[in-house]
């Protein structure tokens, strides 16, 4: 995705909800996409598919999958797009389910859109989609209606139902939001596992910076329609460069402080779309601001010697680019040092265990942390 600019033409005026967005998501690759409420994460995700609703329409850039501009597929092509190489889910999986047919049903309909396989063949595949994500006694419950099951079971559902056609890009917009915590985890690692197994590549979009501790690889951050932040997952949070990816960090609850009560929340609010300041859209908020900040509008620029771009004039500053290789640097020796242990450990527990039936054992051991 090179520059996307999404539009709303409203009364009072045009909203730009995605201004001039870029960045691309690789096989395997899980990317998370971060940012408050209204950042134009779903926006962004609607426009990959092509789903924007009316006066919704990308007024420019473009938009590329597997070699071909999305931008330029007529409908039909669209059509066999989505569900089949891109898949989404969302946040209710009510709103996705039909209320009034056998979840099994919904599966076989998902698979028989995109092939022509029987509808003996697909209900049997729907069931095996339902067992590997994770469903208990697949067969009875592929009859159920989605409303005797649990918000948890619904996800996993909708998981299977994305998955059942084998896509490459799987599209998940804040998947866990509606779920509690040690379901949200289980979702998650879900995720996780299903990316190794399909080797498809995800796009998780949340607001919850949280979420994607665990499982992202890379993450871009995200703030009034715009990229302000992008790299590799440990860098970014071993050393956040803008001080918006800083302040969605300090908001994060941590198990350490449960004592404390009072977390960090950024001070102010999104600015309204249809009257932003005039220079960086974050300036007003932010706690490093300076007068070139309210006058002037940051690019987004590599940081030399790292994996992150960043869009804050922060990083013109020679000693603040210095400072960002440094911690860099250290990041890596800590990134290392983990997975050197990590693999310790698996390597402790082959010799333990010896067989080779233990993979399997290790890679649930792995999902877990
Ligand atoms: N149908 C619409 N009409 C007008 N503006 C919209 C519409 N949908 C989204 N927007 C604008 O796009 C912005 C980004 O929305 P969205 O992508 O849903 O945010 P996020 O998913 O990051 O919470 C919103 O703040 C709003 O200003
Ligand atoms: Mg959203």
């Amino acid at each position: 995705m090179h520059d996307l600019v999404t539009e709303f033409p409203t009364r009072k005026g045009v909203v730009r909800a995605v201004n001039g967005v870029s960045f691309d998501v690789e096989p395997g690759e899980i990317l998370a996409v971060v940012g408050e409420s209204g950042s134009g994460k779903s926006v962004t995700s609607l426009s990959i598919m092509r789903l924007l609703q009316d006066p919704g329409h990308v007024a420019g850039g473009s938009i590329t999958f597997d070699g071909k501009d999305l931008l330029a597929a007529t409908e039909s092509e669209m059509e066999q797009i989505r569900g089949a190489q891109i898949s989404m889910i969302f946040q209710e999986p009510m709103t996705s389910l039909n209320p009034v047919y056998r979840v099994g049903d919904q599966i076989v309909e998902a698979i028989r859109t995109h092939s022509d396989m029987s509808k003996k063949d697909a209900w049997a595949r729907a069931v095996e989609m339902l067992r590997v994500v994770g469903i208990p006694s697949p067969e009875e419950r592929a009859r159920d209606f989605p409303h005797q099951m649990s918000g948890g079971m619904r996800q996993r559902v909708m998981i299977a139902m994305a998955l059942s056609c084998d896509p490459k890009l799987l599209i998940a917009d804040e998947p866990t939001t509606a779920l509690d915590v040690t379901i949200q985890a289980q979702i998650l690692e879900l995720i996780y596992k299903l990316r190794n197994e399909f080797n498809m590549a995800v796009l998780l979009i949340t607001h919850d910076l949280g979420v994607v501790s665990e499982v992202a690889d890379r993450v871009v951050v995200m703030y009034c329609g715009q990229v302000v932040e992008e790299g590799e997952k440990f860098e970014l949070f071993e050393y956040p460069l803008h001080p918006y990816t800083l302040g969605l960090l300090r908001s994060i609850p941590r198990l350490e402080d449960e004592a404390s009560e009072r977390l960090y929340m950024i001070k102010g609010s999104v600015p309204n779309p249809l009257d932003m300041p005039s220079g960086c859209p974050f300036s007003d908020r932010c706690e490093r601001v300076t007068e070139r900040c309210r006058r002037e509008r940051p690019e987004l620029k590599e940081v030399p010697g790292t994996t992150r771009r960043v869009r804050c004039f922060l990083y013109d500053d020679e000693a603040e680019v210095a400072h960002a290789v440094e911690a860099t640097e250290k990041a890596h020796v800590v990134k290392a040092k983990l997975e050197a242990e990590e693999r310790e450990r698996i390597e402790r527990a082959r010799k333990m265990s010896g067989g080779a039936e233990v993979t399997v054992e290790i890679e649930e051991e792995e999902e877990v942390r």
